[in-house]
C-alpha cells in the first residue's frame, strides 16, 4: 500500500496530545484492556475512570471474576448504565477460563466469540493490548475518516463496507505502527475533530482535511 499520507502528523499530535488512560499503560494487561473497552461502550472516559479502577482492584484476572458470582459484576457496575455488560463481562470470564485456560485469547475470531465482544471491541482488544494490524473503526475514527476523507460532517448511521476498507487502506504496515495510529485517531476525533464545534485550528491534518477544504459544509 502507499503510505498513509496522515500516519506522521497524527502519530507526532498523539504523542504530545494523548490523554494519560490507565488501559494504554505499555503494562496493562489484556484483561484490563477488555474490561476498559467493554465499559467504554457506552459510557465516557470521566465515569469508566473510578469504575475501572476499582473493577481490577477486585477482579484483577478473568479467573478472579469467574470464581465470583454474576450478582457481584452486576453490584459492581454500579451506575455506570447497560448493566448487561457486567453480565456479559461476567460470561466472558468464563469463557475465557473454559476456552482459553485463563488468558485472554489473542485471535481476532477467539475474541469475537466472547459474549458482548462486537468487531469494533475484538479489533481494538487484538490491537491495543497484542499490537495487531486491525482497523479500529468506533465513532470518534468514523467520524475523523468522514471529514477528512470523504469531505462529509458525519458518517452514515450504519457504517458501510467503504469505511471499513478505507480504514484499512490507511493502516500504517507495521503493526505496533497500526496500533498506535488506531488509537490516535481516536483520540483525534474524541479532543479535536468533535461531533460539535471541532477545534480545527488544532489539527494536524487540517491541510488536508476534505471537509475544511470543501468549507465545513453541514450535514443534511
Ligand atoms: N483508549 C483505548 N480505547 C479507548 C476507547 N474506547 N475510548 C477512549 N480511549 C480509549
Amino acid at each position: 500500500m502507499s503510505e498513509n499520507p496522515y500516519s506522521t502528523a497524527v502519530l507526532a499530535w498523539y504523542e504530545d496530545n494523548a490523554r494519560d488512560l490507565p488501559w494504554r499503560a505499555p503494562d496493562a494487561s489484556p484483561w484490563a484492556v477488555l474490561v476498559s473497552e467493554i465499559m467504554l461502550q457506552q459510557t465516557p472516559v470521566v465515569r469508566v475512570l473510578p469504575a475501572w479502577h476499582a473493577w481490577l482492584a477486585r477482579w484483577p484476572t478473568p479467573d478472579a471474576l469467574a470464581a465470583d458470582a454474576a450478582g457481584e459484576a452486576v453490584r459492581m457496575w454500579n451506575r455506570l448504565g447497560y448493566p448487561r455488560r457486567a453480565l456479559n463481562l461476567h460470561a466472558c470470564a468464563k469463557a475465557i477460563v473454559a476456552r482459553h485456560g485463563g488468558a485472554v485469547p489473542t485471535a481476532h475470531a477467539d475474541l469475537l466469540a466472547l459474549p458482548g465482544v462486537g468487531t469494533y471491541t475484538a479489533a481494538a482488544v487484538a490491537s491495543f493490548a497484542f499490537g495487531q494490524r486491525h482497523a479500529i473503526l468506533d465513532t470518534n475514527v468514523r467520524r475523523v475518516l468522514a471529514r477528512a476523507e470523504t469531505g462529509i460532517e458525519y458518517p452514515p448511521k450504519t457504517p458501510a463496507k467503504a469505511e471499513t476498507r478505507l480504514a484499512e487502506s490507511l493502516l500504517p504496515e507495521r503493526p505496533d505502527v497500526a496500533a498506535r495510529w488506531g488509537v490516535a485517531v481516536m483520540e483525534l476525533g474524541a479532543l479535536v475533530c468533535t461531533a460539535r464545534s471541532p477545534k480545527c485550528a488544532d489539527c494536524p491534518i487540517l491541510d488536508r482535511c476534505a471537509w475544511v477544504l470543501a468549507g465545513r459544509p453541514a450535514y443534511d
